[in-house]
């Protein structure tokens, strides 16, 4: 018999199936194009910004952060909740970094880029971090540049970027035994050369003056993103709150929360504001965060990586 995730998954999956011919009928997925011209084909300065839940996107952003200021740009590196809106007009370039949540970028993600003031022509890049192959991750980063063109951004490159998967539902219960591991790629050299590559690539475009064109594609996973998700997911979770005798009160749920669904003062969960990014859960030093699904405890990222040992590479020029 099917268990209920499955259940989920085949609903969602028939639903979206029948929502493809309507869909496909409205011409709902625009060209992703400059409405303004470029503002300067010179980088000088560039932002490269991330939203970061486990590390993997901010690695990928600091690593092209080091590969430009070799290059002699200027580069400040940070999350994006760090960056100085009010001097964003001053940089020739921004690279807007992010994981793919529920194949798509996370909300909190396009919110940040909705509250950006207007770009005036500034070139603009995106690139994504993921943790499987079939995950809609062009569509995500396209997600992004979007937002960006919205803000008069002038896209010229977009990227995705395969990550070990940090979504504690694919190693719940018994899978984290049965779990075959080569099917899960962890960053190696070769991916962080691809990271090197592209922040080349992105200066070479503005060098160029060339803005590039996105379409999003119609796929299963676009349409999937229609049907709420996060909604469907967070009934299979029966529960979500704080062990108050556990917590050390280090503050990194709340941190980590873009919703601010968690409050330490009274060790409260708002299950309706909970976006179920899981970075409470994947992120909690004292394994405070209780979360159960299918009957069974979940464990997060760090955990995960503990228990089957798993040591990620850090590339050569973020060691020292
Ligand atoms: C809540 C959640 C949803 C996710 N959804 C997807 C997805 O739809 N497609 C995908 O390829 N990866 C998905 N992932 C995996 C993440 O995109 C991937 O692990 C990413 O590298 C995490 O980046 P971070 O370490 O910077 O937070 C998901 C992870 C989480 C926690």
């Amino acid at each position: 018999m099917d268990n209920r995730r499955d259940f989920l998954k085949k609903s969602a999956l028939v639903s979206a199936g029948l929502a493809v011919p309507a869909l496909s009928s409205c011409a709902c997925l625009d060209t992703i194009r400059a409405k303004v011209p470029m503002k300067t084909r010179q980088v000088n300065s560039a932002l490269v910004v991330w939203y970061s839940q486990t590390g993997n996107t901010r690695r990928y952003g600091r690593l092209m952060a080091k590969t430009m200021q070799k290059q002699g740009v200027k580069v400040t590196a940070c999350d994006l909740r760090e960056a100085d809106l009010g001097k964003i007009g001053e940089y020739d370039l921004l690279v807007v970094g992010s994981p793919v949540f529920y194949y798509d970028a996370p909300e909190y993600v396009q919110q940040w880029v909705g509250s950006l003031p207007v770009l005036a022509g500034m070139p603009v890049a995106a690139y994504v971090s993921f943790g499987g192959p079939e995950g809609n991750q062009y569509n995500a980063a396209c997600s992004i540049l979007e937002r960006l063109v919205q803000k008069q951004g002038v896209p010229v490159a977009q990227k995705a970027f395969m990550n070990l998967g940090s979504y504690p539902l694919s190693w719940a219960g018994d899978k984290i035994n049965k779990t075959p591991w080569k099917h899960h790629s962890l960053p190696d050299r070769q991916t962080y050369g691809q990271v090197r590559e592209y922040a080349r690539y992105v200066l070479q475009q503005v060098a160029k003056g060339q803005p590039a064109e996105f379409s999003k594609k119609l796929t299963l996973r676009e349409i999937s993103t229609y049907f709420g998700p996060i909604w469907w997911t967070k009934r299979s979770i029966e529960k979500h709150y704080l062990m108050e005798d556990q917590c050390i009160a280090c503050g990194t749920c709340e941190e980590k929360c873009p919703s601010g669904a968690i409050d330490l003062a009274d060790y409260s969960v708002n299950r309706e504001a909970c976006v179920l990014c899981f970075g409470c859960l994947n992120n909690c030093p004292a394994q405070a965060v209780y979360m159960q699904y299918d009957g069974t405890r979940l464990i997060g990222f760090q955990e995960f990586l503990k228990a089957k040992k798993i040591k990620i590479l850090e590339p050569a020029e973020l060691k020292s």
